[in-house]
């Protein structure tokens, strides 16, 4: 890349990351599948796929639907359970250069507490971050991140089991989302995600069934990104937090946008489903786009929307 270097570090809070660069749960399994195509260490961080307490097989399938600008999934949070990721996953991932956020979530906080207990005994991970989102499980998931009582009371006791950086990711399906940002805040997060996907359907009209076998699922990609800069904003102008933006990121310009809305880093999914070294491409147009701007650091262009 030609033009003067562009210092691409940021503060999110307690971490220091080398870049705003992150790819979101979910998106990027444990990392493995894309251990060929991307260079980990050019990431400001990895957030791994949502665990729970024990196995989860999700929900039956088809659980993704491909949508105009996006995709509708019904996972359900398939995963091996937290013993086997500690065991099998993290350790290739902890190896790889880049701090390690693990996504967690629960049908109850007792399972909340006891994932952020057992992961505080992992050596070298960065961060946890709070599910309380997950609009395709039938309990748990995006009921704790709706009422912002339940949601500090929840966050306060995992804070009181994790000395870990906590991370709460934000629902999108509510009308407002600075009661619980606050909620969360005040109840010791120190970083905030937005969003996760918005509750969406599907239907096959000639079968006059849904796409999915679970009904609804979780839109994601370009069809939300207007709606994810909106809540981003709106938490931003209201509080200041330490912001992790996504939602429908395709490009450098598109992070850019979510940095000037109030993200101080930004996560790449559904992109990843497109091209896998996507959060690694939209990091160099990021750069490519300060250098245009003149901009000597990406940090500068957090909270920087002029209104
Ligand atoms: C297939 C799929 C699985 C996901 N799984 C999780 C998860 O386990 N935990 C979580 O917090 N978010 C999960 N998400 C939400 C993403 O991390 C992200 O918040 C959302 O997709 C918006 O970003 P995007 O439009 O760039 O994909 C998932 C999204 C997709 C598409």
């Amino acid at each position: 890349m030609s033009g003067a270097p562009v210092d691409m570090s940021v503060r999110l809070g307690p971490l220091s990351l080398r870049s705003p660069m992150m790819v979101a749960s979910g998106t990027f399994g444990f990392g493995e599948e894309y251990a060929p195509y991307v260079d980990f260490a050019r990431l400001g961080a990895v957030v791994t796929k949502g665990v729970t307490l024990r196995p989860r097989e999700g929900n039956p399938g088809p659980r993704i639907h491909e949508t105009a600008a996006g995709a509708l999934n019904a996972i359900g949070l398939q995963n091996p359970g937290v013993e086997r990721v500690i065991e099998e996953k993290l350790p290739p991932l902890l190896a790889a250069g880049v701090p390690v956020i693990v996504n967690i979530a629960g049908e109850a906080p007792e399972e909340y507490v006891a994932l952020a207990e057992r992961l505080s005994g992992v050596a070298g991970l960065a961060a946890l971050e709070l599910n309380v989102s997950c609009p395709n499980v039938t309990r748990g998931g995006m009921e704790f991140g709706r009422d912002p009582q339940v949601l500090g009371d929840l966050v306060r006791a995992v804070r009181d089991a994790t000395p870990l950086p906590l991370i709460v990711k934000l629902s999108p399906n509510v009308s407002d989302p600075v009661p619980l940002a606050a909620a969360a805040l005040e109840a010791g997060a120190e970083i905030l995600s937005l969003i996760n996907t918005l509750l969406g359907m599907a239907i096959d009209p000639r079968r006059r069934r849904p796409k999915l076998a679970n009904c609804t699922g979780g839109l994601s990609g370009p069809a939300i990104k207007p709606v994810a800069l909106r809540m981003v904003w709106q938490v931003w102008r209201a509080l200041q937090p330490p912001i992790i933006g996504m939602g429908g990121i395709m490009t450098g310009e598109d992070a850019a946008e979510f940095m000037l809305a109030g993200a101080a880093a930004v996560a790449v999914g559904t992109a990843s489903f497109v091209d896998p070294t996507s959060a690694e491409r939209v990091g160099d147009e990021l750069e490519a786009f300060c250098q245009s701007q003149g901009l000597p650091a990406v940090a500068g262009l957090t909270g920087a929307l002029e209104y």
